[in-house]
């Protein structure tokens, strides 16, 4: 399979879970290698759901790596309850989980301080998950963050936290949130660090011994393209590299050893949180919603929907340099007379074939559309390609050729079988 970067092409949400767990049959190992506890990855497995939020989606399959890389924030509590969840539902994490020691941590004021910041932008919020994520990479780029190698090392730990907690107590109390309490976050942290240091690992030398050893090594994308803190859009975005560059900086392993970048994308656009969706519709999201799908994995919200949009999974694939897609709720439009497609922007008489950086403009552009006959036929049972409708693959194949990369994979429904592997 060769080392493989997954990304999300659109907002986040595009099935990444599923098809992390599809290509784990044909991988070693399984990397996550930015984001935190923000992502929700989802994965169905003969009926049972699991819901991955920092543990890399690979961990359902046997023997596989699975490792949470220098790149990703970790809040160790939530961690702790991942892994006892797993294990509850009969997977043991032991003796394939991986956590770097240099990935840095989410505090309870980091999440504090988030929620706060939401409150005081007011209208102009961005959305959130309120998992802190923004203040723990803020801390990062300060170089005034907390890692896995602090949190397992006690005495240096209690000091370090001392300060951060007066520091940032300093700073909620501004906001006229309550302070928190040195012991208790200290008495939390200590437990998590006790259960967590057994995965804890120097995982930049782990992945290169993996790579020596000629392992396919799967790079887990969280978030997608246009939530990426440079490439997104802006500051309606993660804190984190959501498109594939941001696969090396968050594992160590260099550009020259990745053989091929994965793009995966709804069959239709969904966002969760505020900003820009120039293709969003109200008629879409109601049908969506109704089938009860589109609700967030981590928090719950009901996702804004719309029509694919080509300018922007062109865009993604020309930041990530996606060579293959994977196609995902291909049926969730089985219903739809006329499906449309955004092939360009127009704000006044100016076209964009481009995502423009500028929000204001963005959020101005209005959808230029293509239209496609709707198959009107269910797909779940399809399992080759020649089993979909003629309408659904010339669709399919439309996508392919606006976004410009090859089709790969076409996904018809959660499970692991509903899956077609396109050649
Ligand atoms: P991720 O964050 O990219 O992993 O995506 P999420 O798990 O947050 O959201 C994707 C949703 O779509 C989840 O509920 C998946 O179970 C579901 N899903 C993925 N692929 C398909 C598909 O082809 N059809 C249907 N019906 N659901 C899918
Ligand atoms: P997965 O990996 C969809 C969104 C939030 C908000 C913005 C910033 O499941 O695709 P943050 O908490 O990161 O500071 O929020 O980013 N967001 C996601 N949207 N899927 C995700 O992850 C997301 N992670 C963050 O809704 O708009
Ligand atoms: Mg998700």
């Amino acid at each position: 399979m060769a080392n493989t970067i997954l990304i999300g092409a659109q907002w986040g949400d595009e099935g990444k879970g599923k098809i992390i767990d599809v290509l784990t049959d044909g991988a070693d190992v399984v990397v996550r290698t930015q984001g935190g506890n923000n992502a929700g990855h989802t994965v169905h497995i003969k009926g049972q759901k699991y819901i991955l939020h920092l543990v890399p989606s690979g961990i359902l399959r046997k023997k596989k790596i699975c490792v949470i890389a220098n790149g990703v924030v970790v809040d160790p509590l939530s961690l702790v309850e991942e892994i006892e969840g797993l294990s509850k539902l009969g997977i043991n994490v032991d003796r394939n989980l991986f956590l770097s020691e240099t990935a840095h941590l989410v505090f309870p004021y980091h999440r504090e301080l988030d929620a706060q910041r939401e409150i005081f932008k007011g209208k102009n919020k961005i959305g959130t998950t309120k998992r802190g994520i923004g203040p723990a990479y803020g801390d990062k780029a300060a170089r005034t963050g907390l890692r896995v190698l602090d949190l397992v090392n006690p005495e240096r730990f209690k000091k370090q936290l001392e300060f951060k907690i007066r520091e940032n107590n300093e700073i909620l109390k501004a906001f006229g949130a309550k302070p928190l309490s040195f012991k208790r976050v200290l008495e939390d942290y200590r437990a998590a660090g006790d259960y967590l240091k057994r995965f804890v690992a120097n995982t930049v030398i782990l992945l290169h011994q993996a790579v020596r050893r000629g392992d396919d090594i799967l790079f887990e994308g969280a978030q997608g393209t246009f939530l990426d803190i440079d490439h997104g859009t802006y500051p309606f975005v993660t804190s984190s590299n959501t498109t594939a560059g941001g696969a090396c900086t968050g594992s160590g392993i260099p550009p020259h050893r990745m053989d091929r970048v994965v793009g995966v994308m709804k069959a239709y656009t969904t966002r969760v949180g505020e900003g820009p969706l120039p293709t969003e519709n109200a008629e879409i999201a109601d049908m969506l919603h109704a089938m009860g799908r589109e609700f967030g994995a981590t928090t719950g919200r009901p996702r804004r929907c719309g029509w694919f949009d080509a300018v922007a999974t062109r865009h993604a694939c020309m930041v990530n340099g996606i060579d293959q897609l994977a196609v995902t709720n291909i049926d969730g439009l089985d219903s739809v007379e006329t499906i449309k497609v955004c092939v360009s922007y127009r704000d006044g008489s100016k076209r964009y074939d481009y995502v423009p950086n500028d929000i204001e403009i963005l959020s101005r552009c209005k959808p230029v559309y293509a239209e496609f006959a709707g198959w009107r036929a269910a797909t779940h049972d399809a399992r080759k390609w020649q089993d979909l409708p003629a309408k659904a693959r010339s669709y399919l194949k439309a996508l392919a050729e606006l976004t410009g990369a090859d089709l790969a994979i076409a996904s018809v429904g959660p499970g692991r079988e509903q899956t077609i592997f396109v050649s």
